[in-house]
């Protein structure tokens, strides 16, 4: 058995930013045509005008500012209220393994692996661009890494789902140095007219190397456990897939091919079972709240993480204790609670524990007990 361990993190951020502001400008403008269109049946009483959406209302509910995107023109513009992504031919690289593989040059550059030394590629994500051929195995071919290559999807969790799988890979042997890598283009799938939602989602992709202690050239986070759980829900769903033509209406516009979810419902729902999840994981672990020097937490919602903070720490986190990215990048799905350690992780002096977690759709939810080396 080997002693599998982080050695590289890496973030490819879109270029796009869209604000809270110009969001609801946009969003405004689109109930406004949408009204102005249905003037008759709203008058008849036969449907409900559509409300505006507030920034103030954005920041108080979900801490989120502002997003990265891929493509913000055709989002901002009130009559697509879509991204708008070039068609790409079958010989040329897809857009989620183009970005996938900025993310992994960056986390093995830290790492200071070469890309051909990976026999283990892991495309985790909430979203595959098509079902097949895998999405890692093009970013095995594009990286020129050996090996094998898989997808897989659990949501708001793969990143730590797939952490589980390589380091267990790494630990029994059938892997030596592996990565997973969480492109997520969730601009594509959140429906960008629908007030309850639209401002939840941003674009990114993480990349994670994992490998043996034995062979980390610099600093690196030991994987002490993982451990991922799951309870079926319908309360975050995207029903978008190959059955779409066999459907009565077939490929007509259908908002369940979007996200979906109730929101109140996943709150109150995932809380307790994230809590009980970390807390139970770190008492098997014999970690106690003191020992956890930092938390880095799915980002989805400011108000579930604080939430959750209190409950793993015993008290309110101090600044910098779980750092918070949901206010740059929104809920960017896998890629949140990664971003948070790539981001803020460097600093922790050899020795600290802290703690990864990663929770949403399924529902799932995962976490990673690491300490740095
Ligand atoms: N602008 C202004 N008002 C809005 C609005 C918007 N964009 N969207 C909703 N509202 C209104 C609602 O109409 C409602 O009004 P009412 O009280 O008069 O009925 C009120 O604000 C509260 O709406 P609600 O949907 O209950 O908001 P919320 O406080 O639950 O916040 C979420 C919504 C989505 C931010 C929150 O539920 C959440 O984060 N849930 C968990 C999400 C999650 O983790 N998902 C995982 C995805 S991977």
């Amino acid at each position: 058995m080997f002693n599998p361990v982080i050695t590289g993190t890496g973030v490819f951020t879109p270029e796009q930013i869209i604000t809270n502001d110009e969001l609801v400008e946009t969003f405004n403008a689109y109930a406004d045509l949408m009204n102005a269109q249905n003037a008759e049946a709203i008058a008849a009483g036969e449907m409900e005008p559509m409300e505006h959406s507030s920034s103030e209302f954005i920041v108080k509910a979900s801490g989120i500012e502002q997003r990265y995107v891929i493509d913000k023109t055709g989002v901002l513009d009130p009559k697509v209220m879509h991204p708008l992504f070039r068609e790409r031919a079958d010989g040329e690289i897809s857009l989620m393994a183009e970005m996938a593989v900025d993310a992994c040059h960056k986390a093995l550059a830290e790492a200071q692996v070469d890309a051909s030394e990976i026999d283990l590629v892991i495309c985790a994500a909430s979203n595959m661009e098509r079902a097949y051929p895998a999405v890692a195995i093009e970013i095995q071919q594009a990286l020129g890494a050996g090996g094998f290559a898989f997808d897989m999807n659990v949501a708001c969790s793969s990143a730590t789902f797939g952490i589980q799988a390589a380091a267990d890979m790494v630990r029994s042997g059938s892997a030596n140095k592996a990565i997973v890598v969480n492109p997520e283009i969730c601009s594509a799938h959140l429906e960008w007219r629908d007030r309850d939602c639209h401002f939840i989602f941003g674009d990114v992709a993480t990349a994670t190397v994992i490998e043996r202690d034995s062979d980390a050239k610099g600093d690196y986070f030991e994987i002490l456990s993982t451990r991922c759980a799951t309870e079926f829900s319908n309360n975050i769903r995207n029903n978008n897939g190959y059955l779409r033509r066999s459907r009565p209406y077939g490929m007509e516009d259908r908002r369940d091919m979007q996200f979906m979810q109730n929101g109140r419902k996943v709150f109150k729902e995932v809380l307790p079972m994230v809590s009980k999840h970390i807390l139970d994981h770190m008492a098997d672990n014999g970690v106690q709240s003191d020992d956890l020097k930092r938390i880095w937490l799915h980002q989805a919602n400011k108000t579930m993480n604080d939430f959750i903070g209190k409950k793993v720490l015993g008290r309110t986190p101090e600044a910098g204790e779980q750092p918070n990215i949901l206010q740059d990048y929104a809920n960017t799905s896998s890629a949140g609670s990664i971003i948070a350690f790539a981001q803020n992780s460097k600093d922790l002096e050899s020795g600290d524990t802290g703690l990864i977690c990663s929770f949403g759709a399924g529902y799932s939810v995962g976490s990673i007990i690491v300490r740095r080396h």
